[in-house]
């Protein structure tokens, strides 16, 4: 099957071609820059900007795939979670291109996609610990194929809106996460002590709101500059990912997955990457990563899972619309030991 994805769930219009399983184009138009003197997206603005640019992205996309809209099997579409003009966007078009084309079309949940972004190129083993963290997102699933049950999400914030907001209160740009891992680079991880953060009600769940605010004091306190701002940026990182550690830890304790992914935009950090291979490789557990242009919003990965959702039987009809929330929000205790 040969699958256009579309994605616009936030602030990337991006379209891909895949077929059986590989990617044959990608693109991803990010919106950064109109959002650089807001410090944050600006929904209105980002729906509009969608709109003049999905259809020229879907035409790069079959472009670069060499492919005629005829010639399109089936359209994946992200449907959740995301902002709801954002959404709108990417799944009416799609969904009156299905039309016209008179093809199936298939709503794919953005986190299930990034998950699944980590299979590309290879074959998952199952049960899957499945891990998503990114700017909008941290959450952890148990997936068998197509199942997802979700184990553990944010409270407060995500493990990369942590990082954003301190690299903003630094004054230091958007995306925080990339900007600290350059800038944490001969900093000493030690220097600064952040606690590991762990709730106290049995469940699984992350929260950064407490680390933010301990960073953000430190901030307010010390003049952070040369080797000293280096030393607060390795510990603050250091500390983003000694949570996410822990969790797995503990998940693989209770869950004995046979094999653990961890996807999202924060995936892209290497000090992250080499902690959580070496901690699989000694837990003997098999380890997915990918590839680190795969990492952020794109729309190969929406393409993949969905040619699977429709090998599978799964379509949407014209009435369905997509929502901005999933079971994996942020929010209330979602799991109990
Ligand atoms: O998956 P993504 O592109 O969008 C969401 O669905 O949220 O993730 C974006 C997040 C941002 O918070 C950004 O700071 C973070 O990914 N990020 C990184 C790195 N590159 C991007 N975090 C840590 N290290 C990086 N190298
Ligand atoms: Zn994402």
């Amino acid at each position: 099957m040969r699958i256009l994805g579309i994605e616009t769930s936030c602030d990337e219009t991006a379209a891909a071609i895949v077929e059986n399983g590989k990617v044959l184009s990608s693109v991803v138009r990010s919106q950064v820059d109109l959002f650089e003197e807001f410090g944050g997206i600006v929904p209105e603005i980002s729906s509009r900007r969608h709109l003049e640019l999905i259809h020229p992205i879907v035409n790069q996309a079959l472009a670069r795939a060499s492919t005629e809209l005829r010639q399109i099997d089936g359209v994946a579409v992200t449907k959740k979670p995301g902002l709801i003009g954002s959404l709108l966007v990417g799944f009416s078009y799609a969904k009156a291109l299905a039309y016209g084309l008179k093809k199936p079309f298939v709503g794919v949940d953005h986190l299930y996609a990034h998950i699944y972004s980590a299979e590309i190129g290879r074959k998952f083993e199952f049960p899957l610990l499945g891990l998503v963290i990114s700017g909008g997102h941290t959450a952890a699933f148990l997936v068998e194929d197509l199942n997802f049950r979700v184990v553990a999400r944010t409270r407060d914030d995500a493990a990369g809106e942590a990082l954003d907001k301190i690299a903003k209160k630094l004054g230091l740009g958007y995306p925080g996460g990339s900007i600290i891992e350059k800038m944490a680079k001969g900093g000493n991880s030690e220097a600064f002590e952040f606690p590991v953060v762990k709730l106290k009600d049995g469940s699984f769940d992350f929260s950064y709101s407490g680390l933010k605010s301990q960073a953000a004091r430190i901030i307010d306190r010390e003049k952070l500059e040369g080797q000293k701002l280096k030393d607060f940026l390795a510990s603050f990182q250091k500390a983003v990912v000694d949570q996410i550690m822990e969790r797995l830890d503990e998940l693989v304790r209770v869950f004995k997955p046979a094999a653990i992914a961890i996807t999202g935009g924060v995936s892209q950090n290497q000090y992250l990457r080499e902690r959580a291979t070496s901690f699989a490789e000694k837990k003997g557990v098999k380890f997915y990563l990918p590839e680190k242009w795969l990492c952020g919003d794109n729309a190969a990965m929406i393409a993949y899972l969905g040619e699977k959702m429709l090998h599978a039987g799964f379509s949407e009809d014209l009435f369905s619309t997509p929502f901005p929330r999933t079971e994996a929000s942020k929010g209330e205790k979602q799991f109990r030991k």
